[in-house]
């Protein structure tokens, strides 16, 4: 890993790449959270509450919807459930953030995306207080973070920091190219590089020659929600690859963004799907909650 921009690029470990166990570390966040739930709901009489709305039944947000609701009681925190009918207008949605926002009980409020058409999705993610926005999508949360001041980060780019610092890679001068600049990965997760020190790259549909900017790549974050997208050939010897994709292929499969077998033969390191971002991306929403619950304590006096 070049540590200063005076190093050369990284050298290949021998061998395949190290695999980025993200359930072990997602567990070991969890239980550090679960500790500090514990903290707060001794301090203050009652649980961190994170709300987890769903609007209608898309069968990917209904794993992930379960998901998240399970973690969130495995780690001491009350779960508030608000499954609302596809047919659900934005007034009535921005009824129901509004009446969260205002619910002591509740330090976090997460909106699962995508919402039904007819909606403005802005609209409602602008609508919750950014104090309980435990997705990091609000606009505030956004601009803190492009100015170096974080404070509730988005949760699969947290994810990837985390894990690459549970591994010891050092970000500071890596050149790191991001695929996919959309507002839920992409975009904050080239704030987060660019925090961490690296230099960054975002590639998206206008980029012209994708492949010459994913092999200068000594780490790559392939987010993009296409199955195999990134050819393994073109991962550079001895990268770090952060997939965020989770596809499901037609025989049913889950597979990520990149072609995992022959990028792991390149690759220094590289995360699995499924068992790499995925729990990562859970453990970082279930630690925002408890921050949120922390600072909002705070903030009352
Ligand atoms: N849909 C896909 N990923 C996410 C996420 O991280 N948060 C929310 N709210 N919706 C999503």
């Amino acid at each position: 890993m070049s540590i200063t921009s005076s190093e050369p690029a990284p050298t290949p470990p021998s061998g395949t790449a190290v695999v980025l166990d993200g359930r072990a570390v997602a567990a070991r966040v969890q239980q550090a959270v679960a500790a500090r739930a514990n903290e707060f709901a001794a301090r203050h009489g009652r649980r961190p509450g994170l709300a987890v709305v769903q609007v209608g039944q898309d069968p990917a947000s209904s794993v992930y919807v379960r998901n998240k609701r399970k973690a969130s009681l495995e780690v001491g925190i009350e779960s508030f459930a608000h499954d609302l009918p596809a047919a659900t207008g934005e007034a009535q949605l921005l009824d129901l953030v509004k009446r969260l926002n205002r619910d002591e009980r509740v330090d976090g409020i997460l909106v699962q995306l995508p919402l039904g058409k007819g909606v403005d999705t802005n609209r409602v993610m602008d609508s919750i207080d950014p104090a309980k926005d435990v997705d990091g999508f609000h606009p505030v949360n956004t601009g803190l973070l492009a100015q170096k001041r974080p404070r509730l980060r988005p949760c699969t780019p947290f994810g990837v920091i985390r894990l690459a610092s549970e591994y010891g890679m050092a970000l500071r001068g890596m050149r790191a190219t991001v695929v996919g600049a959309s507002n839920i990965v992409g975009r904050p997760m080239a704030l987060e590089l660019l925090l961490a020190g690296a230099t960054v790259t975002v590639c998206h549909t206008g980029t012209r020659d994708l492949r010459a900017e994913v092999e200068r790549a000594e780490l790559l974050v392939a987010a993009v929600g296409k199955a195999g997208f990134i050819p393994g050939e073109w991962i550079r010897p001895g990268a770090a690859v952060f997939d965020v994709g989770i596809n499901r292929t037609a025989s049913g499969k889950l597979v990520g963004d990149v072609d995992y077998d022959r990028a792991a033969q390149r690759a220094g390191w590289i995360t699995p799907v499924p068992g790499g971002l995925g729990p990562m991306t859970i453990a970082m929403l279930l630690s925002n909650a408890v921050d949120a619950a922390f600072h909002r304590a705070a903030a009352a006096g």
